[in-house]
């Protein structure tokens, strides 16, 4: 193992360069904190030993120098009784130990091997840290992976069974994502309607397929049984996304009304959490705009319309004005949206809620 010796008296760094030889050290001299510094920037080194007292540049400004660049770098500083205050001040300041002069031999090797056994501990338990890290990180990410494919494995389970459903829930977050850069919504918040816009509907998985296709006019037993989707899925999700609250009240608020007549809880205003109200509007555009099993699309000016006379009474006028000014050119189908990121676990709200 390497070592620098570093003291202005040559006399007595040659006493401790002959006993660091003896114990199998490979020492490198420098006569002052400078001469030292030079060294350490052409080769770093595990140890050093330093006096305290020198021209040019001390003990304490060169030990705060290694403390800084090198801090694998083991550092024993050397004082004269009288500056064991300066000694303690050094311990302070990151050097691992401190020998008296004038020194035994004996006690010089004691805390040369203490002071490498405590670098040791330092050094693996640093490495432990980082790879802890590392794995609670990988894991974290897997985690987050999984939920995801589950929840793509939820949405295509519903498109198999409701071929209404197919590119509904994939067009309404485009629609969404459209809405939220429009309305410069921060990133967490369009994770989490990212999220819920695209589960909204998998609550029609619980939902009878002969009255989800049924091509003839729903029956109020038939409405309410579909209606009941949004707590359906609510249910479905509610110990998957524990994490995601916010996407959960997407997919159980996105049938809810601004005059509170909507379901299932006849939500009024501002009452509905914005990220239901916005991913409604979304939702309803694509309705409108789709065929139906009972009647043909509306055109998109139409449907704009109905979101215009919606204002208010249906939809929250101030996301009715995002979803224009997000797609002011939308005249025909398909309407261009923005490229749809990957869906994220809106983690950041998560970790400031842990907190
Ligand atoms: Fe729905």
């Amino acid at each position: 193992m390497r070592c620098l010796v570093v003291d202005d008296e040559p006399r007595l760094r040659r006493v401790l360069v002959r006993l660091l030889e003896g114990e199998g050290f490979r020492c490198t001299e420098a006569g002052s904190g400078v001469e030292a510094l030079a060294q350490l920037e052409r080769e770093a080194v595990p140890l050093v030993i330093s006096d305290l007292r020198m021209p040019e540049m001390d003990g304490v400004q060169l030990l705060r120098e290694v403390a800084t660049r090198w801090p694998e770098t083991a550092v024993i500083v050397v004082t004269a009784v009288a500056e064991v205050e300066s000694a303690v001040a050094c311990l302070q300041m990151g050097a691992l130990d401190y020998v008296a002069k004038p020194f035994h031999l004996d006690e010089v090797r004691a805390r040369v091997t203490q002071a490498l056994d405590k670098r040791r501990l330092i050094l693996e338990n640093r490495n432990y840290q980082h790879h802890l890290e590392a794995r609670v990180e990988a894991q974290a990410r897997r985690i987050e992976e999984l939920f995801l494919e589950g929840v793509h494995a939820l949405v295509h389970a519903l498109e198999a069974k409701d071929g209404y459903t197919r590119g509904h829930s994939m067009r309404v977050a485009n629609y969404s994502a459209g809405m939220t850069a429009a309305l410069a919504l921060d990133a967490d918040l369009a994770d989490t309607i990212a999220l819920g816009a695209e589960l909204h509907d998998v609550g029609k998985i619980g939902v009878s397929e002969a009255v989800l296709h049924k091509a003839g006019k729903l029956t109020g037993d038939e409405y309410r049984h579909i209606m009941e989707h949004t707590v359906i899925g609510a249910r479905i999700l509610g110990p998957l996304m524990r994490d995601a609250p916010g996407a959960l009240t997407i997919v159980r608020s996105h049938h809810e009304r601004l005059d509170g007549t909507g379901s299932p809880d006849g939500l009024k205003g501002d009452a509905i959490p914005f990220e239901a109200r916005l991913v409604s509007v979304a939702d309803a555009f694509d309705a409108m705009t789709s065929v139906r099993p009972y009647r043909p699309s509306l055109t998109v000016a139409h449907a704009m319309q109905e979101l215009e006379t919606g204002k208010g009474v249906q939809f929250d006028p101030a996301v009715v004005d995002g979803f224009r000014r997000a797609f002011p050119e939308a005249t025909a189908l398909p309407i261009p949206t923005p490229q749809l990121q990957p869906l994220r676990l809106p983690l950041r709200a998560m970790e400031a809620r842990r907190a």
